[in-house]
């Protein structure tokens, strides 16, 4: 065992150490997520507002007990309130010399549904070992387990650790945090809470995100980049009332029929979006980039047996692989579609309107604002005779690519070294985290994704779950983090 003062002054032993704190802490570590796993914070449904508050409050409550001067926000948009955002940060030593680190998090989850495909109430978290036929070992199961609870208290255990062994809980290190309740709906107060602590914000000089994946089980990696999006909501109305099938059909246009038939020319041939400019903006991919994905040998296969699928499902945008369509090619999705009679037995209606909910993933330069505008503009162009459009834009963001020789993507690859004694992979991730975009766009700051996430996790689905062995690796590579920017 080293021990020796670390450069900031406070009395540090080596990383090592720090590290063997995990495994002795591990109940405690697990105990105290399941604590807040229990708080139902679904931020996109309105009855779980307080929960939100609470969830909040909770995060707040362990930061204040760690040291950090933490408080609780109230944030607005356009439409009013938004759920709080917590942020704190710390007390630097005096001579502390490295970056200030922004961390971000979301204490927000997916809602539920549906909630009979969960083996387990998705608040009341379960600790279980891999069941035959699953892979990997003992997981908690629980709604924001993974997405993004687990990986945030990864972060809050490694100061805690900190705290325990040096009586800092940063080390000395500079560090702003933020928890963010509004990440699963589209983060639409975020914009102005950035504007508004413009300030405190710009003083920071990267930002660490822990809300990816890893690019397989035992295989650490840090994402440089994240897709874009661009959410929207149609509804096609043909006639002022609903009609008997039979009366009608044949003579008057059916919503349904019609809306079906004009979002099924939403891709071509070649499953290439049809919106024209849609790709305009899209950076074409490099040689080296596609090179350096090719060589990560990604078994897409093996993925798609995972969720079901035969090989022959491997279908997307023609020309381009299955990990170059996610990380780096857009992408057009119907993500529900309802109208008319869907209850039990048969009804012979023709509805007077139909809607579906549209979204785009978006790559490089392309502006979620001008990718919906361009969208509506085809769906009027393409108005079925005697209909009329409601359009709706619910959010969007710009997606990001982070430099990948900055130093701050190098202090994180050390100390996923140290805690794993891997090299993490350089991987994108075709999801989206709309902060990434607006630090980028309206301060200038870069992020680093270190993620310890599954592709089995089943994120945002019944039964999601974050691996024992995924959050201790995240607790020791944050300890292993702080240490890079303390010097110890
Ligand atoms: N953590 C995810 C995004 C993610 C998951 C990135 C796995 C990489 C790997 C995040 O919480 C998320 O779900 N984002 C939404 C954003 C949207 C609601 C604005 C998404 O990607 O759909
Ligand atoms: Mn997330
Ligand atoms: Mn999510």
């Amino acid at each position: 065992m080293r021990y020796a003062v670390g450069k900031n002054g406070v009395n540090v032993m080596s990383i090592e150490h720090h590290l063997k704190w995990v495994a002795a802490n591990e109940n405690a570590c697990i105990d105290r997520l399941v604590d807040w796993l229990r708080i139902p914070s679904i931020s996109t449904d309105p009855a779980f507002k307080d929960h939100c508050r609470t969830a909040a409050n909770w995060a707040n409550d362990q930061l204040n007990a760690l040291g950090l001067h933490s408080k609780v926000v109230e944030t607005h948009h356009e439409g009013g309130a938004g759920h709080p955002i917590v942020l704190a940060h710390s007390v630097p030593a005096a001579d502390y010399k490295g970056p200030h680190v922004l961390f971000y998090g979301h204490y927000d989850v997916q809602p539920v549904d549906p909630v009979e495909l969960w083996d387990s109430p998705p608040f009341e978290p379960v600790i279980r070992d891999a069941r035959s036929g699953e892979e990997g070992g003992r997981r908690i199961v629980a709604r924001g387990a993974v997405d993004d609870k687990g990986q945030v208290m990864s972060f809050i255990e490694a100061m805690r650790a900190w705290k325990e062994l040096t009586g800092h809980p940063t080390g000395g290190a500079a560090f702003t945090i933020l928890l963010e309740g509004e990440e699963e709906s589209g983060s639409v107060s975020l914009g102005n809470f950035v504007n508004d602590h413009k300030k405190i914000l710009s003083k920071t000089d990267v930002c660490l995100i822990s809300d990816t994946g890893m690019l397989g089980r035992g295989k650490p990696a840090i994402t440089y980049g994240v897709r874009g999006l661009a959410y929207t909501q149609v509804t096609l109305h043909a006639s002022n009332q609903d009609l008997h099938s039979g009366l009608w059909g044949g003579r008057c246009p059916n919503p349904i029929t019609e809306l079906t038939r004009v979002l099924a020319q939403l891709h071509d041939k070649k499953r290439r979006v049809t919106i024209p400019g849609f790709y305009n903006d899209v950076m074409p991919l490099t040689k080296t980039e596609r090179a350096n994905w090719k060589a990560l040998k990604f078994d897409h296969k093996k993925a798609l047996k995972g969720i079901g699928l035969p090989p022959a499902a491997d279908i997307g945008e023609a020309g381009f692989t299955a990990l170059e369509r996610e990380w780096g090619r857009p992408t057009a999705e119907i993500n529900g579609i309802w109208g008319g009679y869907i209850g039990e037995g048969a009804k012979t209606v023709i509805p007077s309107h139909a809607s579906a909910k549209v979204s785009f993933r978006l790559v490089a330069n392309q502006d979620p604002a001008k990718v919906t505008k361009a969208f509506f503009k085809w769906c009027k162009d393409h108005t079925p005779p005697g209909c009329r459009w409601e359009f709706l834009d619910h959010h969007g963001g710009f997606g990001v690519t982070v430099p990948i020789d900055s130093p701050y993507l190098t202090a994180a690859t050390k100390a996923i070294h140290r805690a794993s004694g891997k090299k993490a992979s350089l991987i994108k991730s075709g999801g989206s985290i709309p902060v990434a975009g607006m630090l980028k766009s309206k301060l200038g700051i870069d992020t680093i994704f270190m993620g310890f996430g599954l592709s089995d996790d089943r994120v945002h689905s019944p039964n999601e779950k974050f691996e024992i062995d995924c959050y201790t690796l995240g607790i020791k590579s944050h300890i292993a983090f702080i240490g890079e920017l303390t010097g110890g």
